[in-house]
């Protein structure tokens, strides 16, 4: 076990206008660290940059641009390593957003955004900066997955196929660095929840699920850790050269609950979360088209004269769930 020193050394940051990137921007800072604070908000990216003040100069620059964006990623990579005059030692793949869609409802338009910026904005932060790490001689990648890259949830299934995607693509990573003799160390992160803005920001495209304001107000009530506790432990987990960081009491027991129960994890997760996803849904006979009913089983043997009644009724709804689909406004969110 190896602790690392961040004196002097160059922090790329993204998502650090707030919740855990800003904690993690503003912890690396006070350990000597020189930092890259990124962000897409102006003002939050400013805010961080202020707090992290005290008479630190340069040492915390903010830079605005959007992960998902590969070209710009790329540009300010050169712009970086050209500001600090140093190449990055660290980049935390940190800028993240939330989607609560149903697979059946969900928007192109949402899906992709939500990929550009928690999948692709992770794949093009890991390869914009990689030979920067490389040639720093002490490199390391930190990505942020989730507890969500670990196991789904109803409602989610964007977001656990960017997390479930990080993690893959993270792990894959590190085993190449290892084999390639390469002096870059390489952490996934999963965490638990943490009391940040993330829900108030989150998109929420359903029809079945509860409102922007349920939603917050429950995710206040279930997130253990807060963003400087989660910075702390992260950061703990870098200096170890953790595979895999796990942040907060909630991220071990689904950790525990996975590798223990294995695919039936998702009858517990269906008895924990249901309730809250769907519980609150106000509108959700009256909004939602009418479910597809499932298709005849090969199974099921030859017609009979009775099985054409309910075959009739399968045909009636089907066709009220297209009229019900077509009828949907463009966007339910
Ligand atoms: N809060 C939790 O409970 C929790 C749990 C598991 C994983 N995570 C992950 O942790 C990471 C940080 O989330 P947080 O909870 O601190 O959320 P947050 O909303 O407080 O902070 C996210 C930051 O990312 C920035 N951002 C969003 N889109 C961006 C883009 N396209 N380009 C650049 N910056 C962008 C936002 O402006 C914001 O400052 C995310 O990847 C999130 O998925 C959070």
């Amino acid at each position: 076990m190896k602790l690392k020193s961040f004196q002097g050394k160059l922090a790329v940051v993204t998502g650090a206008g707030s919740g855990i990137g800003r904690a993690l921007a503003l912890n690396l800072a006070r350990r000597g660290c020189k930092v890259a604070a990124c962000d897409i908000e102006p003002e939050a990216v400013e805010g961080t940059v202020a707090l992290a003040g005290g008479g630190r100069g340069d040492q915390v620059r903010g830079y605005v641009f959007d992960v998902s964006d590969r070209e710009a990623f790329f540009r300010h990579a050169e712009m970086i390593k050209s500001d600090f005059g140093q190449p990055a030692n660290l980049i935390i793949n940190n800028a993240g957003v939330g989607l609560g869609a149903s697979v059946r409802e969900m928007r192109w338009e949402d899906f992709e955004w939500l990929m550009g910026v928690n999948f692709w904005g992770v794949c093009y932060g890991t390869q914009a900066f990689l030979p920067q790490l490389i040639e720093s001689g002490d490199g390391h990648v930190v990505n942020v997955s989730s507890i969500y890259g670990m196991i789904s949830g109803p409602l989610t299934s964007a977001y656990n196929a960017a997390k479930f995607g990080v993690r893959g693509y993270t792990e894959s990573l590190r085993i190449e660095m290892r084999a390639e003799g390469l002096p870059v160390e390489v952490s996934c992160v999963h965490p638990g929840g943490i009391r940040t803005n993330i829900a108030k920001s989150s998109r929420l495209a359903t029809s079945r699920g509860p409102d922007q304001a349920d939603f917050s107000k429950w995710f206040e009530r279930i997130t253990l850790t807060t963003p400087g506790k989660a910075a702390a432990i992260i950061i703990a987990g870098i200096r170890r050269k953790r595979p895999r960081i796990l942040v907060g009491p909630d991220a071990h027991v689904i950790d525990l609950m996975q590798r223990t129960l294995g695919i039936r994890y998702q009858w517990v997760a269906g008895v924990l979360l249901n309730p809250l996803m769907y519980g609150k849904s106000k509108n959700a006979a009256a909004a939602s088209p009418p479910s597809v009913p499932a298709a005849p089983s090969p199974a099921a043997g030859k017609p009979t004269a009775n099985s054409k009644a309910p075959r009739k009724r399968a045909a009636k709804a089907a066709k009220r769930a297209a009229d019900g689909a077509r009828a949907e406004p463009e966007g339910v969110a």
